[in-house]
């Protein structure tokens, strides 16, 4: 049974942007804990999202944390800004550095933003590539779908590398560190997300999509969280 407080973080890629400031106040209000917001280049991943004019917009319609996801090339280049707008959580991808010097300079960069250094892995990375970094960061962002896109289907073949993550990390005495999963994460696979050790989920089309309202979306994820943990 995972001690953890589990969080849920809406990912906002498939929200209604024209209502973009209520979209943000609604799920604020139905008690999330942090909000994901995408930002990709056209490089790194094909599509372009939100820059920090969007981020700051984001910020002044909650008080919830942020944290941004940079599915960028260059993420140096962003951090600042982006902490400038209102970001507290700094994801950067460990595909776009490749080496382990690369990213302890990104990492620096964003503690001296302020900001909490987080790493993501696409599908194809293995853990091992990042396990060295684990004592500098408070995060791990583990991809289950191809980056780039809302919408997909969560590959669960990809859970093993949270179940491992969550073993090393409890072996290295660090209980409270954030493993997240992002890609995917639906009312019918959250057991299994928090089963296999994942503590902060992160919800896209499961919050914002044409069947319900993002604020029930809300309640029936926490109702799923609640029956996870009690079974
Ligand atoms: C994809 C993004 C995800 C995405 C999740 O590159 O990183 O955060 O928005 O959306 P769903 O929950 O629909 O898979
Ligand atoms: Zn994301």
């Amino acid at each position: 049974m995972p001690q953890q407080k589990i969080e849920i973080a809406p990912s906002i890629l498939t929200a209604d942007f024209g209502a973009l400031r209520s979209q943000i106040e609604e799920v604020t209000a139905a008690g999330v804990n942090r909000i994901h917001l995408d930002i990709m280049d056209g490089h790194f991943v094909p599509p372009l999202s939100f820059s920090t004019e969007v981020v700051a917009a984001v910020a002044s319609a909650t008080d919830l944390p942020i944290e941004v996801h940079l599915m960028v090339e260059k993420p140096i280049e962003y951090i600042q800004s982006f902490s400038e707008a209102g970001a507290s959580t700094h994801i950067f991808h460990f595909e776009a550095l490749q080496s382990l010097d690369s990213c302890k300079e990104v990492i620096q960069e964003i503690k001296s933003s302020n900001s909490s250094p987080a790493i993501a892995i696409s599908p194809n990375t293995h853990i091992d590539s990042i396990l060295e970094l684990i004592g500098d960061i408070e995060q791990i962002t583990v991809m289950t779908i191809q980056p780039g896109w809302g919408g997909q289907k969560l590959r669960t073949e990809l859970l093993s590398k949270i179940i491992n993550l969550r073993k090393i990390t409890s072996e290295m005495n660090l209980p409270n560190f954030n493993i997240e999963i992002d890609g995917g994460v639906k009312i019918d696979n959250i057991k299994q997300c928090i089963s296999a050790g994942a503590n902060i989920l992160v919800a896209g089309s499961a919050i914002y999509n044409n069947e319900m309202t993002p604020s029930n979306a809300v309640k029936e994820l926490h109702l799923a969280i609640k029956n996870s943990l009690e079974k």
